[in-house]
């Protein structure tokens, strides 16, 4: 089923036709129609920081990050392919033994796109051993909480802090394994920066890292945003 935009060419997604305007991505264009593509580091707004790879798709038989490839006439796009869903799990799994993900004692339990996307994508278990890593938790500012354990470098609170709130406070340090979140103060602690409970930054987190403090159960878990619904079906109701 073709969605139905005015001024638009298509694609083909998955054997369906996808409306877009020029400029789009394929990310972008398959979210405007409702067509979920699995992503971690990309979100409306902010430009694709394309390290999350998630998103590779098979273009006219080549991989290619759909967050970052702009949508032409005629492509032929494979995305929820049983091969790419491999790769994605692959990759998913690897993120986790990286950090320290403990769901069930997880204060963004049920709002954690991570989390998510794995269950969306039928991940079961790591297979690959667990890293541990040890890492400590900042709680030196009066109203956040950071918790490295659970980053997955996408690199959003980065751009949120330089580009929409005209700080500095984030930057990612090191290469490949040794790639970390890195707070920008002296001390290295958040409780020497000027961030506020107010930036964008301190919402943007797709996992449990920087959490507001003071309201982690609000919600009870089994009542958050993807508790009710999964992402596919989510994205699908968006689009209607
Ligand atoms: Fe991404 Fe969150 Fe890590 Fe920032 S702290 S890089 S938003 S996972
Ligand atoms: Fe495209 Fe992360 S969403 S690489």
């Amino acid at each position: 089923m073709a969605n139905t935009r005015y001024d638009s060419d298509c694609f083909s997604l998955d054997g369906v036709d996808v409306e877009f305007q020029s400029g789009e991505t394929i990310l972008q264009a398959a979210t405007q129609a409702g067509r979920f593509i699995p992503h971690l580091c990309s979100r409306p707004g902010f430009h694709p920081g394309a390290s999350c790879r998630l998103c590779v798709v098979k273009v006219n038989g080549r991989y290619a990050s759909a967050c970052t490839l702009k949508a032409t006439a005629g492509l032929e796009v494979e995305s929820r392919t049983s091969e790419l869903d491999h790769h994605r799990r692959t990759l998913l799994r690897m993120l986790f033994i990286e950090g320290n993900h403990f769901c069930p004692s997880c204060e963004k339990s049920g709002d954690c796109l991570l989390q998510a996307t794995a269950y969306q994508l039928e991940m079961r278990g790591p297979r690959f051993e667990e890293f541990y890593p040890n890492r400590q938790v900042d709680a030196t500012h009066p109203d956040i909480l950071l918790d490295f354990n659970r980053c997955i470098l996408c690199g959003l609170c980065v751009q949120a802090s330089q580009d929409v709130d005209g700080k500095n406070i984030f930057a990612i340090g090191g290469y490949g394994i040794d790639s970390h979140l890195i707070v920008n103060s002296v001390s290295g602690k958040l409780g020497d920066t000027n961030m506020a409970l107010t930036d964008r930054a301190a919402h943007v987190c797709p996992v449990g890292v920087i959490l507001p403090k003071r309201v982690g159960f609000a919600v009870p878990i089994g009542e958050r945003t993807y508790d009710a619904q999964p992402l596919a079906s989510m994205a699908e109701e968006k689009a209607n």
